[in-house]
């Protein structure tokens, strides 16, 4: 592959990239201007973000058959879209004739999409199926034009539970293989009973990479996040890092009760279970797993200085979702969302701190930030 000034070469120098590869106790971080630059968000836009699986998506938001949903994937305009088999498929946002967005908002139940620039209309597996005035007024066909070869282009995709993941450029490994040692780590939860109760968005003006590497590291629960370290003291968690997957686990980490009225449990959990598990998929997915709730963070970084944030609260049946269980949600919610909310304070401060002339590549805690550490390889090696 070519890696000239533009590349990763251009960023990283081989004392640089030793540096990053020493055992984490010596190790130096990624330069502080990786942070900052937007040179290299566009590197990591196209080489890492188009090539690797992003989470970019929920099913549960396009319940119905017709059922679209735009959004952007390493600044690619796509969309997703339910088809009448039920099935999820996503497709590029662009009109084969112009190049118009063809789904410019949220649909619900369309029997077909349309552009609305001069009306090209597809189906909702993609086919172009009409074409008004196309060789002549009221006339929709033309010689020589084959509609099937002017369908929508589709982008690769897999379901996993209510997560939708694309691979832009449709190079990556399988899903499959990729997810593997984070499905495994939720085999003993019954993901397929859970129930979307709740999102809450975050705006963080701080690049993608603090906010990752911040999930992954529990040497800060202490001093940011009294409250959850008094529930899940950060010496009791296990650091695991195993290809995509990067997490800290604690056995008996969750207050025994939130609430008066106790939610429904994942079945087949040991009435004592209060194991947290925080679990992230590199580079943007990330599960909160207790005993009675999920919580998915995903990260859609927007610039080099600004990652969306969105958090999804999961509970177990829909008799969760009932008024009976509001106060125990509630509590739930109101922990998770105070916690990244202690978070973005400090997140932002180290952005700001990365414009320094001062700043340099950081160093690890040998014991408590090999995860951190190992987010930081994962980078480098999606870039090149
Ligand atoms: S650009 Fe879509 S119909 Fe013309
Ligand atoms: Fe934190």
């Amino acid at each position: 592959m070519r890696d000239g000034a533009d590349g990763l070469s251009g960023f990283i120098d081989a004392e640089t990239l030793a540096g990053l590869e020493r055992p984490t106790g010596s190790a130096r971080g990624l330069p502080a201007r990786l942070y900052v630059d937007p040179a290299f968000f566009r590197l990591e836009t196209e080489r890492l973000f188009a090539r690797t699986w992003m989470c970019a998506g929920y099913a549960h938001e396009i319940p119905e058959p017709g059922d679209a949903l735009p959004t952007l994937v390493a600044g690619a305009p796509i969309f997703f879209v339910r088809g009448r088999d039920r099935t999820i498929c996503a497709f590029h946002n662009v009109c084969p004739h112009r190049g118009n967005l063809v789904v410019h908002g949220p649909q619900q139940a369309a029997a077909a999409l349309r552009c609305r620039y001069h009306g090209w209309t597809f189906d909702l597996a993609g086919a172009l199926t009409i074409t008004p005035h196309w060789g002549g007024y009221g006339e929709t066909r033309a010689a020589g034009f084959d509609r099937a070869c002017h369908g929508l282009a589709p982008v690769r995709m897999a379901q996993w539970h209510d997560w939708l993941f694309v691979n832009l450029s449709g190079t990556a490994p399988p899903f499959a293989d990729v997810l593997r040692p984070f499905a495994d780590r939720t085999a003993e939860y019954a993901l397929d009973d859970l129930v979307h109760g709740h999102s809450a968005p975050f705006a963080i003006a701080a690049n993608w990479k603090l906010v990752e590497e911040n999930f992954l590291e529990v040497l800060h629960l202490p001093t940011i996040h009294p409250a959850l370290n008094a529930a899940a003291p950060f010496q009791n968690h296990a650091m695991v890092s195993d290809g995509a997957l990067l997490a800290t686990i604690i056995d008996v980490g969750l207050p025994a009760q939130w609430d008066e009225v106790a939610l429904p449990r994942f079945p087949g959990l040991a009435p004592d279970n209060r194991t947290a598990k925080n679990l992230a998929l590199f580079p943007n997915f990330k599960l909160i797993i207790g005993p009675d709730h999920c919580v998915s963070m995903v990260e859609f970084p927007e610039g080099v200085g600004l990652t969306r944030q969105r958090w999804d609260f999961y509970f177990l049946g829909k008799d969760s979702l009932t008024l009976r269980y509001t106060g125990t949600r509630q509590a739930i919610i109101d922990f998770f969302v105070g916690t990244n909310q202690e978070d973005v304070g400090v997140l932002e401060d180290m952005q700001r701190a990365r414009t320094s002339p001062a700043a340099r590549g950081n160093v690890f805690s040998g014991v408590w930030e090999t995860v951190v550490h190992d987010f930081q390889r994962h980078v480098v090696a999606g870039l090149r």
